[in-house]
């Protein structure tokens, strides 16, 4: 069964989809932890309510935290197959991503690659998207590597936003998205169908 660690900054409601798709049997997975930098976090109490154990992490050394740098040797402890960024946002280690290569993937409330990189987390995203007056924005999963929001796209779920009025509607809209997307690739992990082929990503059905 694969183990996965979830790691979220902060509301946390792709961590409740995914974890609600596992507990539907949908997906041959368990959630052996959530790791988060924001202590105070939604994601923190649906945790503790599941009976998911959460570590939190510190930059500096501190009672009961973990650092950045003993990040890899904790997921290497637990066992962890495959780590999901959902909604984190502060920069993988790399010496995390040197370790799980492959096997760190990030939800993305936009299509990638435009609208990514350092800064474009939240509502950003939707507003730089709604000014672009772009008729179509979704969301993405993909690889995570050293750079941000820029490692090899896995899935994208495509959201019709000609008729929006606000960032928000469409920030509304592409979770709704993301909620989907997100269950369907870890799914298509756990059961092997997500390869790589000449540098580009292939799901098998
Ligand atoms: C999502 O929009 C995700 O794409 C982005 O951060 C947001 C997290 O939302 N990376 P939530 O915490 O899962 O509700």
């Amino acid at each position: 069964m694969l183990r996965v660690a979830v790691f979220v900054s902060g509301r946390g409601s792709n961590f409740v989809s995914l974890l609600g798709s596992i507990e539907k049997n949908e997906i041959s997975a368990v959630i052996k932890c959530l790791i988060t930098d924001n202590s105070s976090c939604g994601a923190v109490d649906t945790a503790v309510q599941n009976g998911i154990p959460v570590y939190f992490l510190s930059r500096a050394e501190r009672e009961g935290y973990y650092t950045y740098s003993q990040l890899s040797g904790l997921l290497s402890e637990l066992g962890i197959d495959l780590v999901v960024l959902a909604g984190f946002l502060k920069k993988v280690p790399d010496d995390v991503v040197d370790n799980f290569t492959d096997r760190i993937i990030n939800i993305h409330p936009a299509l990638l690659p435009a609208f990514g990189g350092c800064g474009m987390y939240g509502m950003n995203v939707h507003r730089a998207v709604y000014n672009s007056t772009a008729k179509v924005s979704g969301a993405t999963v993909h690889f995570v590597d050293k750079i941000y929001d820029n490692g090899k796209i896995i899935a994208q779920s495509v959201v019709d936003i000609s008729d929006v009025k606000s960032p928000e509607e469409i920030a509304g809209r592409v979770l709704m998205a993301e909620h989907k997307l997100l269950p369907y690739v870890v799914k298509k992990y756990s059961e092997n169908k997500i390869i790589i082929r000449d540098g580009r990503v292939i799901i098998l059905e």
